[in-house]
């Protein structure tokens, strides 16, 4: 699918990974872009051709009424996401896992499920911004990896009923990007810039699964040679 052009949709557009996509997409020569916030006030960048959307993608008002002020959307990008960096039997409460969930899984869906119905009509892509640890949990983070299996396995399923319409969707699985979400973890980890041309080359090929970065791509292959393996060596991490 071609940049130049495009109508587009990002969500959590306020920082990291998400405002770098608005940024270069504006370069890229994009006609329009959704600007997904929860608060109109963070968004740095001033063009013309951005539309600040005030939308928290776990509440399905807010969702349903930025699908119907966008009905000409070509490339619906959703980036949103949420890391609070729990152990799933450790945690005190359920509290992060329920809301690793609401935003990663259901606000995911909430925004497939709205933006469907203009992306049949005019064609396009949704890239969904999911993680390594959709395919392999680092105990550390397992809530979070289960959250972006579920929301993995949902991209999957959308992909099947959505290609009889020419709408191609693509998963995106990074390793560590150096942003806030990671603050804690140590590097290395992708440079945002590299992050944002990684996603926009995942909608220049043809490839429907992109593992980004050095540390995804070895565990991709690490899953597909030994799992076993792999997963023994994670417990240790
Ligand atoms: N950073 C990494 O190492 C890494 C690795 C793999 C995958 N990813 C994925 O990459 C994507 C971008 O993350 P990032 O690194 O840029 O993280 P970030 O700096 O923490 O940004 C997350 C963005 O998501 C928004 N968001 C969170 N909950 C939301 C909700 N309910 N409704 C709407 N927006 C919401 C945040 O909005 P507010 O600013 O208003 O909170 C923020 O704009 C995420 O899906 C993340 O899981 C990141």
């Amino acid at each position: 699918m071609q940049i130049e052009g495009c109508v587009a949709f990002v969500t959590g557009a306020d920082r990291g990974l998400g405002a770098g996509l608005l940024e270069k997409l504006l370069e890229r020569g994009a006609y329009k872009v959704y600007a997904g916030v929860k608060e109109k006030g963070g968004l740095a960048a001033h063009d013309s051709r951005v539309v600040p959307v005030e939308i928290d993608i776990t509440k399905l008002d807010q969702v349903t009424r930025a699908a119907s002020s966008a009905k000409d959307i070509t490339l619906l990008i959703n980036n949103a996401g949420l890391n609070r960096t729990q152990q799933v039997l450790e945690a005190n409460d359920l509290d992060a896992a329920r809301a690793e969930m609401e935003v990663n899984y259901f606000g995911t869906l909430n925004m497939m499920r709205a933006f469907a119905p203009a992306l049949k009509s005019n064609g396009g892509a949704i890239i969904n911004i999911l993680s390594i640890l959709a395919r392999i949990a680092l105990p550390s983070m397992a809530s979070l990896s289960a959250s972006k299996a579920a929301a993995l396995r949902m991209t999957e399923g959308a992909r099947a009923e959505l290609a009889p319409h020419h709408v191609r969707v693509i998963s995106v699985l990074p390793g560590p990007i150096d942003t806030e979400m990671s603050r804690d973890v140590p590097p290395p980890k992708i440079p945002v810039g590299e992050a944002v041309d990684a996603v926009l080359a995942a909608l220049e090929g043809g490839a429907d699964e992109i593992y980004m970065g050095a540390m995804a791509q070895e565990i991709a292959r690490g899953l597909a040679a030994d799992r076993q393996a792999l997963h023994a060596r994670l417990l240790t991490l």
